[in-house]
């Protein structure tokens, strides 16, 4: 039997002592040993991008990553982003443009559009459509989505519509 790997990290802001089995991935990890279960995991191949999270400064699929990986980093999830009010705005706009309905895909889209904003404040809808392009909804047809982003957008750089 393979026996577990000690790793440390800052999850949302605090740090995290856990054993991890080698072949547990990052999306497990955080859903089963630290009930974080605001990353979802829908194909766990990488497409959906249900599982989105935040590893140091960039997005990244935790279903293919592993959890021994993200010893020494910084990770953030929805948690984080949400009890922060980092993306209070972005939730608001989510709710008020409909741009959810059974919310599956709704954290993960969260974390890739926050990755947006905070690279690039005023992207057009081609660019957000881009970005977004790696987050599967199966309810909403996207247009709510792009809109509830274009608005935020438009929001925190003071741009009217
Ligand atoms: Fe990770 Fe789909 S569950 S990309
Ligand atoms: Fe249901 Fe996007 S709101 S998958």
């Amino acid at each position: 039997m393979t026996a577990p790997i000690p790793i440390s990290l800052e999850v949302n802001g605090e740090r995290v002592d856990a054993q991890v089995l080698p072949r547990i991935n990052l999306a497990d990890f955080l859903r089963e040993q630290l009930k974080l279960t605001g990353t979802h995991v829908g194909c766990e191949h990488g497409v959906c991008g249900a599982c989105t999270v935040r590893v140091n400064d960039d997005i990244v699929r935790s279903c293919l990553m592993l959890a021994v990986q993200v010893h020494g980093a910084s990770v953030q999830t929805i948690e984080g982003l949400s009890d922060s009010g980092e993306v209070a705005d972005l939730q608001a706009a989510f709710r008020d443009r409909n741009a959810l309905q059974c919310g599956y895909c709704t954290p993960g889209m969260l974390m890739a559009a926050q990755d947006l904003l905070r690279r690039e404040p005023a992207p057009d809808r081609e660019r957000i459509r881009e970005h977004l392009s790696g987050n599967y909804c199966r309810c909403t047809g996207y247009h709510a989505i792009i809109d509830a982003v274009e608005t935020t957008a438009r929001t925190r750089t003071g741009r009217r519509a």
